[in-house]
């Protein structure tokens, strides 16, 4: 598979914002055509403005979260289905900021990987330790606690490496530690998922930027990344796209 470059952009923007931001990444990209796949999560009210932009282009679209239940009683929440009627492919899920301001357990997200595949919606099963526990020296074992507890049989998905403490820090694990946790995703995976299950691509997320997207892209086991900030401006979102080699 190419490697995924996926902008979540969070709580930020407007209807008109978000559209023209869009757009911008349409235009660059039909100039540039990179070899990565690229993906934009914006805010789920915008979509459908954002889906008309990209409509016609090789550019996906996605949510930033979805619930469990294919409908029913739940204020305030979006379903895995109603992402798919905006013609979204893919779902962000288990974001270290849904776990920390949702309360989001590892078994939730679990269940919202399953609802996501019953609607047709790739996951991007989110991942990643904090500050404390990679100073502690227990960073592989949380996030292969968040693996084995979060990633369901016959998973279909992708997997995002996002340290907690490298999220819109502008600080981010060393090359060795990145490719080291990649391996370590690997290798916890095929343990999850068995011999025969599908090979996610592993996403690395946390402060990701033009000026290091080329190292951290090249890394063994990196498939692409998750971007915040930088997603929010078309040209450094597609500069980073284009450091990714098919
Ligand atoms: P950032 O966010 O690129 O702003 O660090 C990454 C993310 O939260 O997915």
């Amino acid at each position: 598979m190419a490697p995924l470059i996926a902008g979540n952009w969070k709580m930020h923007g407007s209807l008109a914002s978000a559209a023209a931001l869009a757009g911008a990444v349409r235009a660059g990209w039909q100039a540039r055509q990179g070899a990565a796949e690229l993906l934009v999560c914006p805010a789920a009210i915008h979509l459908p403005a954002v889906a008309a932009v990209l409509a016609g282009s090789p550019i996906a679209w996605g949510g930033q979260d979805c619930h469990a239940a294919p409908q029913g009683a739940h204020t305030g929440d979006i379903a895995a289905p109603m992402l798919a009627d905006c013609g979204a492919r893919y779902v962000i899920l288990g974001h270290s900021e849904r776990r920390a301001e949702h309360g989001e357990s590892d078994v939730a997200v679990r269940a919202k990987a399953m609802a996501a595949a019953a609607a047709g919606l790739r996951p991007i099963l989110c991942v990643g330790e904090n500050e404390a526990e990679r100073n502690a020296g227990q960073a592989e074992a949380r996030v292969g606690a968040q693996l084995r507890g979060g990633v369901p049989a016959g998973f279909a998905g992708d997997i995002a490496y996002e340290p907690v403490w490298a999220i819109g820090t502008g600080r981010t694990p060393t090359e060795a530690e990145v490719a080291a946790m990649h391996g370590f995703i690997r290798a916890t995976l095929r343990d999850v998922l068995g011999a025969g299950g599908a090979a996610p691509r592993i996403l690395y997320g946390g402060s990701v930027k033009p000026g290091n997207a080329a190292a951290l892209l090249g890394l063994a086991e990196v498939g692409g990344a998750l971007i915040g900030g930088a997603s929010l401006k078309a040209e450094d979102f597609l500069a980073i796209a284009m450091a990714a080699r098919g």
